[in-house]
């Protein structure tokens, strides 16, 4: 069935053939535009959708093969019927391997040209009947996969308060360290991909304490060496938690968010710039909230002193890189 939407492009150096395809083709149904040369195909397909084209393989100036490549690079979408006077299988295979849809001889048996328009339409239709679909399953998934990331969120933040409520101390600690380590992030320019991992991380990084013993993590006193190894085996143990539903830049990340930048933190494997830039971020944000919150040990720090603590451990615990950006955001400098 022609659609009104559908135009066709007749394309022949000679009227008489044009006229004859358009009496044809109209009386089928089409709407019918014509062209007697490459140039003038090239200006219609250019002002004016066109569905099908039936394009002359002979033609003064640039011939139909010739043009068969531009009009499908510019305009995937026009299906091609390509006409010749010669019944030449080899031309017919170079057309339809260039993306022709078909192929037809002259003289035109008019009843065949009909035919193969029809199937050529059909054919394109359904291509695009196909994409649009892909495209909307696309959209639906992405919808959906942005749903579910809400909900994974969502019930994350809710596993980590539940976490932080065994801890009297630490109640909305991985939330402030978030924001924390967002700032320094934006300050270090870091991509939106990377900035996303980051604010993931940051959130997760103390989940591993939901194995932690809530009598060592409230202890009042200095750790014995012991208690804190046992501590310490939170971001291994979180690490593992998130490995299933997280990217491997966000568990590393967790994974080594208590890496000393000298390489001098407990058990440490890697040092200096071979810890993942999110897991340096995190080592500062995270030490700031733990010094400006009140411990079991000792009180909350003021922000002076907690500035010259981080200058001072710029180089050995924290990476100079992240002291600095942190010093500018919080207005100073590493001077
Ligand atoms: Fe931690």
């Amino acid at each position: 069935m022609p659609s009104q939407q559908e135009t066709l492009l007749i394309v022949d150096d000679e009227a008489a053939i044009r006229r004859l395809l358009r009496q044809k083709l109209s009386r089928e149904g089409y709407r019918c535009e014509e062209a007697n040369d490459a140039e003038q195909v090239l200006n219609t397909l250019g002002t004016s959708p066109i569905a099908l084209a039936i394009l002359d393989i002979k033609m003064p100036g640039k011939s139909g093969i010739e043009l068969l490549p531009e009009i499908k690079a510019g305009y995937p979408d026009t299906a091609v019927i390509m006409a010749t006077a010669v019944n030449d299988i080899n031309v017919a295979i170079q057309c339809l391997k260039q993306g022709a849809d078909d192929y037809l001889c002259k003289p035109f048996n008019l009843e065949e040209v009909f035919l193969a328009a029809q199937g050529a339409l059909e054919k394109r239709r359904l291509k695009l009947q196909i994409r649009e679909y892909q495209q909307f399953l696309e959209e639906k998934i992405e919808e959906q996969t942005g749903e579910m990331r809400k909900i994974f969120l969502g019930a994350i933040e809710a596993l980590v308060s539940a976490i932080e409520a065994k801890d009297k101390y630490t109640g909305g600690h991985s939330r402030r360290v978030t924001d924390i380590a967002l700032v320094l992030g934006k300050e270090l320019g870091l991509s939106a991909p990377d900035m996303e991992d980051l604010r993931w991380g940051s959130l997760l990084h103390d989940i591993g304490k939901i194995a932690v013993d809530q009598v060592i993590q409230n202890k009042p006193g200095k750790l014995t060496r012991e208690e804190y190894e046992h501590i310490m085996t939170h971001v291994h143990v979180g690490a593992e938690i998130v490995r299933p539903v997280v990217n491997g830049k966000i568990s590393a990340m967790i994974e080594h968010h208590h890496d000393h930048y000298d390489g001098s933190g407990l058990n440490q494997a890697i040092m200096g710039d071979d810890i993942p830039l999110g897991a340096r971020i995190l080592a500062v944000a995270d030490a700031f909230d733990a010094m400006i919150s009140d411990r079991p040990y000792r009180p909350a720090m003021s922000i002076t002193d907690i500035v010259e603590e981080i200058k001072r451990c710029a180089g050995t615990q924290f990476d100079p890189v992240v002291v600095a950006a942190f010093l500018n955001t919080v207005g100073m400098t590493t001077t």
